[in-house]
């Protein structure tokens, strides 16, 4: 079964068609960054904009690559939530067109549920029950899953998502946005043990807080720089060393161990309370290489997590969810609206 995905939550408009829910024949991604870099962060009436010029060309691109005509289409799978509401409706219209046009099935899908699907994709078939991490710009949700379409929230954020908390550390140590590959960028050329930020454990809950972690970021950076003692380029060809000053770089990787040690540990702490089989990750954040190697080391179960660009925002993962539901029945009719609040459990 031939699946088209369209995702236009955020700021990257995407299309891609999967082969019965795993193979992936094409996946297009047309990302604002670059628009939005300036404002440090999205802008929504921008968003839902270039949405509007990008989608028809990107499906178009998306069937051009999957070397398939209109004909060879069994159904049509969008997300309807949660996400920005203009730029929602830009994809749930152009699905609603194609599908009324074509004479194709129509699935609306949940955003976060198409993350958890990317580890479904390249033939791998996850085994229940697991507990899958999904650490997006928008999300930090741990999720006890006992088969498809079965979640059950075991801990969410108390503020800022993972991937949020991300972005405006980098803002603040000026490295760029996204936060996301900049910090990791940084972090690399970090010293460790030079900077220990906190950790809010919130005792046994399963629950995350990552504000008090910027502000905490926020604090010691504006200290070091009052001291004279913050450098911010790490290849200072060793001058920081002399003096025992301290990088952005060293305050990258110092933030990025604190999150990715809470993200771990309770992960690892669920596993165990609820006996899973094996730990999946999802979402934009599950692309980071320390919280990959750092899940695989501390849990001690099979952890698995899609390639870095089916983590990020993109198509294919909405098109495999829709191609697992298709299966069971779901269907949606020309009715389907877009749900910017929608929640997964
Ligand atoms: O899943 P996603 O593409 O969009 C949402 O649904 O939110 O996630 C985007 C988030 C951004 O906050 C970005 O900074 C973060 O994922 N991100 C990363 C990395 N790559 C993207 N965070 C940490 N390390 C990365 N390598
Ligand atoms: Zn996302």
């Amino acid at each position: 079964m031939n699946v088209l995905g369209i995702e236009s939550s955020c700021d990257e408009t995407a299309a891609a068609v999967v082969a019965d829910g795993r193979h992936v024949m094409s996946s297009i991604v047309a990302s604002q960054v670059e628009l939005h870099a300036a404002y440090g962060g999205i802008v929504p009436e921008v968003a839902s904009r270039q949405h509007l010029i990008w989608i028809i060309p990107v499906v178009r691109q998306a069937l051009e690559e999957a070397k398939i005509g209109w004909a060879d289409l069994n159904a049509i799978a969008v997300t309807k939530g949660p996400g920005l509401a203009g730029s929602l409706l830009v994809g749930v219209n152009a699905a609603k067109a194609i599908a009324l046009a074509r004479g194709l099935h129509l699935i609306g899908i949940n955003h976060i549920e198409g993350h958890i699907y990317a580890n479904w994709i390249y033939g791998r078939e996850p085994t229940f029950p697991l507990l899958c991490l999904i650490v997006s710009g928008g999300h930090s949700d741990l999720i006890l899953m006992r088969g498809h379409g079965d979640y059950q929230l075991l801990g969410r954020t108390r503020d800022d998502a993972a991937g949020e908390a991300f972005d405006k550390a980098a803002r603040i140590l000026k490295l760029g946005y996204p936060g996301g590959p900049a910090i990791q960028a940084a972090a690399d050329k970090g010293r460790h043990g030079r900077v220990r930020l906190p950790r809010a454990w919130l005792g046994q809950s399963f629950d995350f807080s990552f504000s008090g972690l910027k502000t905490a970021v926020l604090r010691l950076t504006e200290d070091l720089s009052n001291r004279g003692l913050l450098v911010e380029e790490c290849d200072g060809e060793g001058q920081e060393e002399k003096a025992g000053l301290v990088t952005s770089c060293d305050l990258a990787l110092g933030f990025e161990e604190a999150v990715v040690d809470v993200l771990v540990e309770k992960t690892r702490r669920a596993a165990e309370d609820f006996a899973v089989k094996e730990v999946l990750l999802a979402g934009g954040v599950a692309s980071n290489t320390l919280l990959r190697s750092r899940m695989a080391e501390r849990v001690p179960l099979p952890v698995f997590f899609p390639p870095p660009r089916l983590c990020t925002d993109n198509a294919a993962m909405i098109a495999s969810c829709g191609y697992f539901k298709l299966k069971q029945g779901a269907r949606d009719s020309l009715d389907l609206d877009v749900h910017p609040n929608l929640k997964l459990a």
